[in-house]
């Protein structure tokens, strides 16, 4: 066993792996606010923590759990509330959301007494194939993708928001995208996040004439504290309300998205390769979006409902708990250990299961996470761990371990913060975990001219290759693997608790760590969103936040674990979850971040039962 020394410095003394709570946890008391940031007109305080009655939500955003909770207030249930939430969060969020992206969406639904999930993530265009993201037999720089019309994925947001609405909802698209269009006619107070997130993204933004005309008003990223309006996007969502989905999948809306991929209005004299899009409107009208069976594993008499194929979310969450589950005993090690071989096997096994065959059924099994488990011992296994073999066939720890060695997921691809995740309940019981993205922050970086939409850059998901045998090549219609993992958590078949996050692979890691701080460390789950974190996705130094290493750094480096900064932006922040959490005799507590990514918004209907 080799001991690699802490690549990032240690400041504090490792505290104990056992313990509840860790020290300096922020917690809110009942109904207690904290690091209020901004306070609308008469409106609620940004807040992480929030108790009630009646119906809950927590997004990153003020104005967009506002406007989830106002949905409920009218009468909606959780779906409605989702659908206005997610459309909201593409007005005040729009680097990491919108309804030219996707996202995957975790339901229980009381009525039915059933979790489901709803796909709409993008797809490949139909002339996209094993090789477009090659040039020459070798990968397309990852950056030159990333702004490119090659990489706009199908967007699948509009026809997930309808397909949810139609099967779950009670309002009309109209009305659920009406707080929306309001927020973007009327503007939100830029705060930090947003300015330092468009400043990230000035260069490219000023590259194309419609993004430089909307995201850099006089040259330069809107300053803290001006409000910022998007008519155009105001305008789109309403036309959109009216004339419905058909619009972009079949209209003129779809021509014009179309138009921009493969034409993006390049700035003269800009020198910036751009690579046009190969999709067509038969790729819009071929869009659907899909109804299908969640992932689940039962876990210390839990049931762990996660996102399936083509998310890696539900299998990855699902496979290293069950791994966790059968060890004897459950710390830190134990965690970067299961997520690392968790990993080995969504590296060489998930893609999307329309294209692919995905061991779905054993990934998720006993058998299967008793012969993983063996692998784990006192002391982090070497790297890279190398996959399992989910075949049905378990022999308990006498197994060896295989050959194949994953596929990693692209030595330059950064694990930023994109994305974004929202969770709501309403008075009946319905919840909704929701995961919603353009990909990188900042998408394609490519506006619509006239209709203040960012288009995705959701292909980057895929696998460039050369990489034979990758379950996550490109294909025609595929759909690029995901990392998203809305989940829901049921106890004796009802919801316990909500949970998801944003940020590329580490989505994972977040959502598992936050399971194992309040299902095996006992924690709260206020404090389970604010304890620092660690990303170990069968990578050779775990990604840390510097609070994680403070802590713990000592005692998991005495165990052979390595560390280096968690990549940010924010700098050494890994992910900005979302939860909640049913607390017994009809009281919910809805948690957002204390302080990543500025700090998140949960509101309740009531305080009063
Ligand atoms: N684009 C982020 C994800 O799907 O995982």
């Amino acid at each position: 066993m080799i001991f690699r020394r802490l690549a990032v410095p240690l400041v504090g003394v490792a505290a104990s792996l056992s313990l509840v709570v860790p020290p300096g946890s922020a917690q809110a008391a009942p109904g207690e606010t904290q690091a209020v940031q901004s306070r609308q007109q008469g409106g609620p305080a940004k807040v992480p923590v929030a108790e009630g009655y009646g119906g809950a939500v927590a997004t990153v955003d003020l104005d967009a759990s506002k406007a989830a909770l106002a949905i409920l207030r009218q009468g909606g249930n959780a779906m409605d509330a989702a659908v206005a939430g997610a459309a909201t969060l593409g007005v005040t969020e729009p680097y990491s959301a919108g309804l030219a992206g996707g996202g995957f969406l975790v339901y229980y639904d009381a009525k039915r007494r059933r979790v489901t999930s709803i796909d709409g993530r993008e797809k490949a265009p139909q002339a996209m194939t094993e090789t477009s993201l090659q040039e020459n037999g070798a990968p397309i720089p990852f950056n030159d993708a990333v702004t490119s019309g090659l990489s706009v994925g199908v967007p699948g947001s509009v026809a997930q928001w309808e397909l949810a609405l139609r099967r779950y909802g009670t309002v009309s698209l109209k009305q659920a995208l009406k707080p929306a269009a309001e927020v973007a006619e009327h503007g939100f107070t830029v705060d930090q996040t947003f300015y330092d997130q468009t400043v990230l993204n000035a260069a490219r933004f000023a590259d194309f004439t419609s993004t430089a005309a909307l995201y850099l008003p006089n040259g330069a990223p809107p300053p803290v504290g001006s409000t910022f309006r998007n008519p155009d996007l105001a305008a789109t969502y309403r036309e959109l309300g009216r004339r419905g989905g058909d619009w972009l999948y079949k209209g003129r809306l779809g021509d014009e998205i179309v138009a921009t991929v493969k034409a993006p209005p390049l700035k003269p004299g800009s020198t910036r390769v751009v690579r046009p899009g190969l999709m067509r409107t038969s790729d819009l009208r071929a869009y659907r979006a899909l109804e299908r069976e969640p992932a689940k594993v039962s876990y210390n008499g839990l049931e762990v409902y996660g996102m399936a194929p083509p998310s890696s979310g539900g299998s990855t969450v699902g496979e290293a708990l069950n791994i966790l589950e059968a060890l004897p005993k459950v710390g830190l090690h134990e965690y970067l250990e299961a997520s690392r071989l968790a990993f080995a096997d969504r590296n060489v096994f998930v893609g999307d299961a329309d294209y692919v065959d995905v061991p779905l059924e054993e990934l998720l099994s006993d058998g299967f996470a008793k012969e993983r488990a063996c692998l784990i011992g006192d002391f982090a296994m070497p790297h890279p761990a190398s996959a399992g073999s989910p075949d049905g066939s378990y022999t308990g720890c006498q197994f060896e371990g295989n050959s194949v060695t994953p596929t990693p997921d692209g030595p330059d691809k950064p694990e930023g913060p994109e994305t974004t995740h929202l969770v709501v309940a309403d008075r009946w019981g319905n919840v909704a975990a929701y995961n919603i993205t353009i990909e990188q922050t900042g998408g394609s970086g490519i506006v619509v001219p006239g209709r203040g939409i960012l288009l995705n850059n959701e292909l980057t998901d895929f696998t460039f290759g050369p990489a034979p045998g990758d379950p996550n090549l490109p294909a025609p219609g595929k759909r690029p693997r995901s990392s998203m993992a809305p989940t829901i958590v049921l106890k004796d078949g009802r919801p316990l608790l909500a949970v998801g996050s944003p940020g590329g692979a580490t989505i994972i890691t977040t959502v598992l760590q936050i399971l194992v701080n309040r299902f095996e460390f006992g924690m709260t789950l206020p404090a389970a969103l604010a304890a620092p974190r660690a990303s170990q996705r069968n990578i050779r130094d775990t990604q840390a936040e510097q609070a994680f290493v403070d802590r713990y750094g000592l005692e998991l480096n005495a165990k052979g674990h390595t560390f280096v900064a968690a990549p940010g932006p924010p700098a050494g922040e890994l992910g900005a979850a979302t939860a909640l959490e049913f607390l017994g005799r009809g009281k919910v507590q809805a948690v957002a971040e204390p302080t990543r990514r500025g700090g998140g918004s949960a509101l309740v209907l009531s305080s009063r039962p």
